[in-house]
């Protein structure tokens, strides 16, 4: 079947991501054929556009969609054709009008959860869920150091370590952004451009420190985050938005006997019930409204090369979608 899909033929910039027709064949054996309604966008795009993180040319970008199942393959017992469904751990390919993808990387939505909010929160919620609950599990009383609190991981996972009992310190670059992270319960938030996290943690922590930093800006914070940890605390260093760190010497993680992961959802969220778990808990979270979803920036799927300019310039808050 014909359809319409971002692909890319070079790595680079934003220009190389091409509306074009492609070809998609049936499903075969365990695949779905899914009707995307809205494809989330996230940050992991640009380094797979860039080839930072490589696939094979020409290839569909995008990890992150929901939709309605348009057809099953054979063997296929979980799915029916019209069932509402999302996925965030999929190969890629989300960037398209409509897509055959493994079933076993797909979940069903609850009544009460729409396709766009799962488009919004699939990758980036069910990341929240691992950060926070299973590769340094936030306990109550807690303070934690969040970076890029108003991103679109960031807007989900201040909201759900205050629903887990933490206090939140969180990073921004704009009073815009920090506005926006006060709003849904940061704590402390500090604007990058005019103050230093590390001071602003010492201070809150009464310069003890914080037993974990989640840290996906990289190359511009990894060593002041280090700084920010209490002894033996956690830096959970799960992306690179400003590069990528430089090799390390583990000679850094003596002084506070602190630990150091690489922690990826693709890992976490491997096993079929792992995703399932992610996903319900995900899910309970947007239902009990302690997590909101208000998705305030969408572009027109064709125009993904703005979408990605819009968010390497910072400019995007919470989740973006990306509309077929
Ligand atoms: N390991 C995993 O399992 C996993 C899963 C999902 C996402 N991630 C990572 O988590 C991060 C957030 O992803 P996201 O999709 O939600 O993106 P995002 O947070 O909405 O966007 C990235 C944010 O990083 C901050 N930033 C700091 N320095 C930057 C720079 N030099 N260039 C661009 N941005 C910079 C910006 O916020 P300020 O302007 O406020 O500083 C920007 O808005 C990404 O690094 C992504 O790769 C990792």
């Amino acid at each position: 079947m014909p359809a319409k899909a971002i692909r890319v033929h070079d790595f680079g910039g934003p220009e190389v991501l091409r509306w074009e027709e492609v070809e998609v064949p049936d499903p075969g054996p365990g695949e779905l054929l899914v009707r995307h309604t809205a494809i989330g966008l996230n940050f992991i795009e640009v380094y797979q556009r860039a080839g930072l993180y490589s696939n094979p040319l020409p290839f569909v970008p995008g990890n992150e969609a929901a939709g309605r199942v348009e057809a099953v393959g054979p063997g296929v017992r979980e799915f029916q054709v019209g069932d509402r469904v999302a996925y965030g751990t999929a190969p890629v390919g989300s960037y398209a009008e409509v897509r055959v993808v493994p079933a076993d990387r797909v979940v069903k939505l609850p009544r009460d959860v729409g396709e766009k909010v799962a488009a919004a929160v699939m990758l980036k919620g069910m990341t929240a869920e691992y950060l926070l609950r299973r590769t340094f599990p936030v306990r109550p009383g807690q303070t934690i150091l969040f970076h890029a609190a108003a991103g679109g991981v960031g807007l989900l996972a201040i909201q759900w370590a205050k629903a887990l009992g933490a206090t939140v310190v969180g990073t921004v670059s704009t009073d815009q952004k920090a506005a926006l992270a006060r709003k849904l319960g940061c704590d402390h938030v500090v604007v990058t451009s005019r103050e230093d996290f590390v001071d602003r943690v010492r201070e809150v922590t009464g310069g003890r420190g914080v037993p974990v930093v989640y840290d996906s800006v990289g190359k511009d914070t990894f060593a002041k985050s280090l700084q920010c940890l209490a002894p033996r605390g956690m830096l959970v260093l799960f992306g690179q938005s400003s590069g990528p760190v430089p090799p390390v010497d583990p000679a850094v993680l003596q002084k506070g006997s602190t630990y150091l992961t690489r922690p990826s959802l693709f890992a976490y969220n491997s096993r079929r019930e792992d995703l399932l778990e992610s996903a319900a808990a995900l899910f309970e979270q947007i239902e009990s409204g302690h997590v909101t979803v208000d998705v305030q920036h969408s572009y027109p799927l064709e125009r993904a090369a703005d979408a990605h300019r819009a968010l390497e310039g910072r400019k995007i808050t919470g989740s973006c979608l990306l509309l077929p």
